[in-house]
This record gives C-alpha cells, structure tokens and sequence, in this order.
C-alpha cells in the first residue's frame, strides 16, 4: 500500500537528476515546465518521445540530457542526424531497448507519462531498479498492478502517484489502514456530462477531447468523456492504495476543485483542493516529501461559487460499471479492458468508430475473454494482446 506519513525520509540528493518517459506529451512538458522553473533543485538524465522528433530535439537543445530516445525505431537515423547537428553530445537510443535505458538510468525520479500499455516496460524497469517513479501512466497499473507493487515492495522503490486524484488521496492519507473506511474519487463528468444519451453515442472526436476542466493529450481526454478513465483510476486507486473494489467510490464533482477525498472510519473526510492544473500534483511529486514553489494559480475562494456533487450516471457511461466489473474479477479482466479501450479509442479517434460504439467494443472483449490469473509480465503482456486481437475483431465486425 502506498501509504504517506514520511517522518524520516531517506536523504535525497541536492540538485536531482529526473528522467521523463514520454517528455513530449502534455505530463511530461509540463514536468519539464516546472523543471525549467527551479534550475537549482532538478537535471534532466533522459528525455523520451515516440514520433515528435522536433519537439524531442528542442528538449534536448533546452534540457541537455545525458540520453535522449526516440521510441519509433524507423526515425533512430533521422534523430541522430538531427540531434547531432544541432550539437547534442548525449547518447541517442530508440526503440524498446532505448525506453528501458531511461527507465534504468542513473536518474534519482523517473516520470512515467507514456501513455498507454506502451509504458509498462520501461516503468516496469524502473520499478526493479529502485528508482522513486512518479507514476502518471495509469495502464500499466492496471495492466499489471500486482506486479508492479511486488516489485516495488522488493526493491524498494518509492511509487509516487501522479494522477490527480491519486495524489490527491497520497497527501490526506494517514495512519493505519483499519482507519481508512473508504476512498472517494472525484470525477468532472467530462464533456458530455449533460448530453442526451442518443447524442453523445453521435459525438466527434473535437468534442470529445475539449474537456471541461483539463487540459490532457488526446486519449486520456476521450477517456474521460467516456468515463473510463474513472474506471481507470478505480482499478489504479485499489491496486495504488490495497483497497477493496466496493471501498473506492466516485462522485461526479464537475468543478474540478477537490481531487479526491479520504473518508475514515470516525466519520472524518479529508479532502486535497486545488486549480485544475497538473503541474501542481507533477510538482509534489518531484519535491517529494517537500514541496516546491509553483505558478500554478491559485484558488480563490471569495469568488469560487459553489463546489457540487452527483452520482454518477452508469447508463450514460457504461465504461464505469465495466471497470468495477473488471476489478471484481480480476486476473486478466483487468488488462483485456484496458487493451480494448485503448484499440476502440485509437479507432474512434481516427473515425472508423462511433464514440458510442468504443463502450460497446470494451464490453464484447470483456464477454469473450478466457479469463486467467496475472503473475509476471509475461501473463500481462498476454493478456494485452489477447485483448487488442480481439477489440481490432470487435470493431472490424462493427
Ligand atoms: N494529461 C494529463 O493531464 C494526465 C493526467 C493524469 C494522468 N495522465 C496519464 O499520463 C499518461 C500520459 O498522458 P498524456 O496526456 O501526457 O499523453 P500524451 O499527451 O498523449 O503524451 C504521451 C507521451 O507518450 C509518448 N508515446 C506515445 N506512444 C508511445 C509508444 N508506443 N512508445 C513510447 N512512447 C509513446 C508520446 O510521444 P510522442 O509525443 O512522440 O507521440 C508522448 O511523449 C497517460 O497514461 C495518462 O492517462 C495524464
């Protein structure tokens, strides 16, 4: 369980040296963002993109790292060339191998924030090597939770959650476990929060990835307009916290202002409040167990308005009651869902399916998978390509 109270942390090095897994994505150039803020406290050991060469390379230029990697190995020729002519004396790598060597490299934190399954591996090898990892990319807890916590526990890692709400329940979470009665997960309810059910099952993908609140890259937007980023962050919060299925609720909170809440068994409910802005809970993560000085805005209560709370709707967002479905089952429910959805939002992002249908194609996987337990990578590698195999059928036969 990842648990809080820090009241003798291990001494941690002045000036850290931090490695981003996925650096050109909306996490990591915000992590970089607060990086560039405090020259002093942080240095960049590894940089990692999969094809956005250009903004790779104006990273290097600005961050200097000690490896840069591209994960699409077709473009390993043309980021030597490019990186070199600009000047960059780092070392260069691509593809799989690349990602696990900034994932095991000789940095103090390691950002996870690849998106997608994709992120496994090398968040997997980080984990092993010990490192403290502050873990945005919430598949692969879901792909392989049991996994990464064990890992965790024998090496020692330190896993500091990055998703809001989780980092939300990381700092007003204490004491012992048999005080905690449940944890309540905040959720804005996504664009579509309000629409007739008929017409989101109709909505593009510009609609859908305009959140409300957030600003994110583009899947985990649709996610969140699917819900199943909720159902995500369920299976993350019980794997993340050692929580039971029916002890993580959620609560529509469509301002976006509390990020998640600790209810105890003495009736108390600590909650974390904030601006919806990532950098803030990146930021504790990267000062860990200290706290930075951010840009971020601030909340002003006088003219805040009103905070308010709803169930949330299971017909309009079927994706919800798949992943406690999912979570109840276990074994390789959990990865299959996971596989699917990223298949069926890939499709629908490039129009070969409805937004409606992206639910649909996660709940046939689920219906048809052959079930089984997870206990190495190997099992939930499996399980992941059992369930693209069959969402790439599902949405075939659409
Ligand atoms: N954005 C948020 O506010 C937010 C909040 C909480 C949690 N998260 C989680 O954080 C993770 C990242 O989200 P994001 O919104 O930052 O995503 P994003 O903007 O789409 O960025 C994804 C990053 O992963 C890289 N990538 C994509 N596919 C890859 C592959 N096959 N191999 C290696 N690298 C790959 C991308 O490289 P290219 O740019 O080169 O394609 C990019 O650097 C997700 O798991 C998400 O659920 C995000």
């Amino acid at each position: 369980m990842v648990s809080a109270p820090v009241e003798n942390p291990a001494p941690t090095p002045d000036r850290r040296a931090i490695s981003v897994l996925g650096s050109t994505g909306s996490i990591g150039r915000s992590t970089l963002d607060l990086v560039r803020q405090a020259p002093d406290s942080f240095e960049i050991a590894a940089l990692t993109a999969f094809q956005n060469l250009d903004l790779l390379c104006e990273q290097a230029a600005e961050f200097r790292p000690k490896l840069a990697v591209i994960g699409d190995e077709t473009l390993f020729e043309a980021a030597k060339s490019r990186l070199r002519g600009q000047g960059f004396t780092g070392e260069i790598a691509a593809g799989p191998s690349g990602l696990l060597e900034a994932g095991v490299g000789d940095a103090h934190t390691v950002v996870a924030a690849i998106v997608g399954a994709a992120g496994l591996a090398p968040t997997l090898a980080a984990v092993e090597a010990g490192k403290t990892v502050a873990l945005a990319n919430k598949e692969c807890l879901v792909c392989a939770g049991d996994i990464l916590i064990e890992r965790a526990t024998r090496s020692g890692a330190t896993l500091l959650p990055t998703d809001s709400e989780h980092n939300a329940i990381f700092q007003v979470l204490y004491g012992r476990k048999q005080d905690v009665e449940k944890l309540i997960l905040t959720a804005s309810g996504g664009p579509f929060r309000n629409w007739p059910v008929a017409d989101i099952a109709k909505a593009t993908p510009a609609q859908a990835v305009a959140h409300p609140n957030w600003s994110m890259g583009a899947k985990i937007s649709v996610d969140s307009a699917t819900m199943m980023n909720k159902g995500l962050e369920l299976i993350e919060a019980a794997y993340l916290f050692d929580m039971t299925e029916s002890a993580v609720e959620i609560v529509v909170h469509p301002q976006s202002i509390i990020h998640s809440m600790v209810q105890y068994r003495d009736g108390s409910v600590l909650a974390q409040m904030g601006a919806p802005d990532m950098r803030i809970p990146i930021a504790y993560t990267l000062a860990w167990p200290d706290r930075m000085a951010t840009t971020s805005p601030r909340l002003d209560f006088a003219t805040l308005g009103a905070l308010t709370f709803e169930a949330p709707d299971l017909h309009r967002f079927p994706a919800l009651r798949l992943a406690r479905n999912a979570l109840k089952t276990g074994g390789t429910a959990p990865p299959v869902l996971n596989a699917a959805n990223e298949v069926a939002v890939a499709a629908f992002l490039d129009g070969s399916i409805a937004f409606g249908a992206i639910s649909r194609v996660v709940e046939t996987c689920l219906d048809n998978h052959s079930g089984g337990g997870v206990s190495s990578l190997d099992d939930a590698l499996a399980a992941d390509a059992d369930g693209r195999r069959r969402a790439l059928a599902a949405v075939a036969a659409l």
